[in-house]
């Protein structure tokens, strides 16, 4: 998308303008009169010019301002386009973000260049308003239209932010305009991943394609690991899982390097989930149940979108990313329920349950990325059916070993407004995860507390001393419907923006 910032902008430089109105706030009620107040827009910082066409036009008697509406009016020539934002007092970043989407949606069609008066739409600081106005109009321009014969992208040309404010911050908004749109392409590039169906997106396919995108950063290393190098590793979990697969296993582990390095900076590992599909091998799925798991490699696609948005921004913060990716897929090869395997830690596993297969994965490739010492590790995945039961679809899992860690990811998700809810990691539940006849079995013994008992697992291939949480995104990874600016159906990118918050603070 083609944006350009038009500062100290007295004359709109297009003959097609978006403005936010707010609805003017209610008067204090006179209690005498019964007759209902009309309900008014705020036309506080209009031109003369402007609200006097306003008032002349038919929007001054229908219009109200109310969030979701959109109305237009012609003066001189132009064309204003009105979205309504509520009321001012309760406007925040999330109610920005919206409107972002909604103005998307309302000109999309157009074929031209448009202006988009900031000024209308600013609440509290200009750039936190603009990074929120083009997350939801980037965010909401998304979809996944590759194998549609008919496509129907936006026809817009240019999108002009203007605004009455000196050119003197002209550097910091330009600057924050770059940011929203490399997040933005970053969490739309995690959704187009997610989006590719199993037969074209496998572990080999998925890993090429990673490389490819990732080479192209500046400061970025990739190196992926195959079949053989997982055995050398020793990772007999992950390896289990790709037992019944048609293509290799593969790890991709990349790394950002920023362009100053000193002894205080910091290091964060990124690990997530890349199950390709997931059938649930011999503990096979129900038919219904098996639809839409080519999203369980949504993990390792949110993990890879937050590490390629941190790289572009340049973040003064070393970042590996491990993704472990495979399918879990069924034939004469494939791990049967019962089978007793090494984990590249050394411990034993049985596995009792060949749908449990993702703690199995990134089991093993937790102790690997713990090897590397991070000062913080984060995984993504989606891990758990119970984390559905637990949160619904549209809370974040949170479990950590360090509640510092949990405190900064659950802050760093406040402030990009996205839903994220710890659970405990207890003792009990540890233990249930003990096997009679090796170290640990990959079920608990109930299906209660089924997310926290999965991340208690992982817990045993965290290295000693290295601070990790889990992200369970089961239940967000997609169809976020009561979000204007994500699909309705499909890959939400959910958690991109969490992370990326979180490894800015961090450095
Ligand atoms: N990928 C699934 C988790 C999942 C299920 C995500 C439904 C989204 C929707 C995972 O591999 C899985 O199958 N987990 C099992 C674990 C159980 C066997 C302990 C589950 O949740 O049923
Ligand atoms: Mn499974
Ligand atoms: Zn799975």
């Amino acid at each position: 998308m083609n944006i350009e910032l038009k500062l100290n902008c007295k004359d709109y430089p297009t003959n097609i303008i978006v403005m936010g109105v707010f609805q003017k706030d209610a008067p204090q009620k006179d209690k005498k009169s019964k007759k209902e107040e009309k309900k008014e827009v705020s036309t506080t910082g209009w031109s003369k010019e402007v609200k006097d066409a306003f008032h002349e036009s038919h929007c001054s008697h229908s219009f109200t301002g109310e969030i979701d509406t959109t109305d237009s009016f012609e003066a001189q020539g132009k064309k204003f386009i009105l979205i309504g934002l509520g009321q001012k007092k309760s406007f925040n970043s999330e109610g920005q973000r919206k409107a972002g989407s909604k103005i998307q949606k309302t000109i999309r069609d157009f074929k031209d260049n448009i202006c988009l008066d900031v000024d209308s739409i600013t609440k509290g600081s200009m750039d936190k308003s603009i990074h929120s106005l083009l997350e939801g109009y980037l965010l909401s321009m998304y979809d996944f239209d590759k194998y549609k014969s008919q496509k129907n992208p936006s026809k817009v040309k240019k999108l002009y932010l203007t605004s009455k404010t000196k050119a003197t911050t002209s550097k910091k908004l330009q600057k924050v305009i770059e940011e929203s749109q490399a997040i933005c392409e970053s969490v739309n590039v995690a959704r187009d991943f997610v989006n590719e169906p199993p037969n074209v997106l496998n572990s080999e396919y998925y890993a090429k394609e990673v490389e490819k995108d990732a080479k192209k950063i500046k400061g970025v290393k990739v190196k992926v690991l195959g079949k053989a190098d997982l055995k050398k590793e020793k990772m007999g979990m992950f390896l289990s899982v790709n037992a019944g697969s048609a293509y290799q296993p593969q790890l991709v582990h990349l790394t950002y390097t920023p362009s100053k390095v000193t002894s205080k900076t910091k290091h964060i590992a990124l690990v997530g989930k890349g199950l390709t599909f997931d059938t649930g091998g011999y503990s096979l799925k129900p038919s219904a149940s098996m639809i839409n798991m080519k999203f369980d490699m949504a993990g390792s696609a949110t993990v890879y979108g937050a590490f390629r948005a941190a790289a572009l921004l340049g973040l003064p913060i070393k970042v590996s990313c491990f993704l472990g990716m495979t399918d879990n897929a069924v034939n004469s090869l494939a791990t049967m329920p019962d089978s007793i395997v090494k984990a590249r830690n050394g411990k034993t596993v049985e596995i009792l349950n060949t749908d449990a297969e993702g703690r199995l994965v990134l089991g093993d490739v937790l102790s690997y990325a713990s090897d590397f010492k991070p000062d913080a590790m984060i995984d993504a995945a989606t891990l758990t059916g119970a984390c559905l039961v637990a949160l619904g679809t549209e809370v974040c899992g949170l479990m950590s070993n360090d509640q510092k860690l949990a405190d900064k990811l659950s802050k760093a998700a406040k402030n990009t407004d996205e839903y994220i809810w710890q659970l405990p990691i207890i003792d009990e539940w540890r233990n249930d995860m003990k096997s009679n006849i090796a170290d640990l079995k990959n079920i608990g013994s109930t299906r209660f507390a089924g997310t926290a008992k999965a991340a208690a697992f992982l817990e045993n291939f965290v290295s000693e001393g290295i601070s990790w949480a889990h992200l369970d995104i089961a239940g967000i990874g997609d169809s976020q419907s009561h979000l204007p600016y994500c699909p309705a159906k499909g890959a939400s990118g959910m958690m991109v923006r969490t992370l990326v918050d979180f490894i800015k603070s961090y450095s």
